[in-house]
């Protein structure tokens, strides 16, 4: 067995205390590869430090749409620099957050926009955030970036129709805990119609723990649990899954 993780947060606070163990320890285990991915500019900056620290972790850079308010022309170009660093694979993520009311959404698609750009210019694949957007991102997407340079739509929380869309873009489909769990019924369809080729594992750790860890802190070796439920849906060894998606991750990464 061998895990690919696409896409965890170790810089959250809830990894302060034992981040170091913890990342060592599922390395032994079978966390042969993972990618920290940025959230802010400080989470950015961070994850850049932390890539040089261990072999197995790479890292993304990018300002998720929650955090978008006080972005400047100047951070963009602060992205542009980190994102030219060894071991930094992607840019995200990124995208659109029509969750909580209150929200200013051409602010979202702006800085969306432009870190789409940011990726173009530097021919980086994008981790896709969207929640509750399915239409302005799929439009956003399509006018500004159809496959350019490929990446992932992460945490995927759409429907069957919804991945189509982005299959025929060139995408893969991120996909984590909530494919196990019991009212995850929309995405184990997902799971159903996207050819295994097209799928990467994902924690999004802390977050989005797996059954019968749900509730829980997450973290990269929990996903045995989702590789599981993937084999069972698609009737095939989950070896055959632990591969798959590894050479998937690759590829994605431009990890080749
Ligand atoms: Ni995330």
């Amino acid at each position: 067995m061998r895990i690919f993780d696409t896409h965890a947060h170790y810089d959250d606070r809830a990894f302060t205390e034992d981040m170091d163990e913890l990342l060592r320890d599922m390395h032994e285990k079978g966390v042969e590869r993972l990618v920290n991915i940025g959230c802010s500019m400080d989470s950015s900056k961070k994850i850049a430090e932390m890539v040089k620290e261990y072999d197995f972790l790479y890292g993304t850079v990018g300002v998720h749409p929650d955090d978008v308010d006080n972005l400047t022309e100047q951070d963009m170009q602060m992205l542009i620099d980190l994102s030219k660093q060894d071991k930094i694979l992607a840019i995200g993520e990124i995208g659109l957050d029509y969750h909580y009311d209150g929200i200013d959404k051409d602010n979202q698609k702006r800085w969306f926009v432009e870190q789409l750009n940011v990726a173009k210019q530097e021919k980086l694949p994008v981790v896709i955030h969207s929640r509750d957007a399915a239409k302005d991102t799929l439009d956003i997407m399509k006018a500004e970036h159809t496959g350019t340079t490929g990446g992932v739509i992460h945490c995927f929380s759409y429907g069957v129709e919804m991945a189509r869309e982005y299959l025929n873009m060139g995408y893969y489909i991120g996909v984590g805990g909530v494919v196990t769990f019991k009212n995850g019924r929309k995405l184990k369809e997902v799971v159903e119609y996207t050819p295994l080729d097209r799928i990467v594992l994902e924690t999004d750790a802390p977050y989005l723990a797996p059954v019968p860890f749900r509730g829980k802190r997450n973290c990269s070796i929990y996903l045995q649990y989702v590789a599981e439920e993937i084999a069972a849906i698609k009737n095939v060894p989950v070896e055959q899954v632990y591969e798959m998606t590894f050479e998937n991750a690759e590829k994605m990464y431009h990890l080749h």
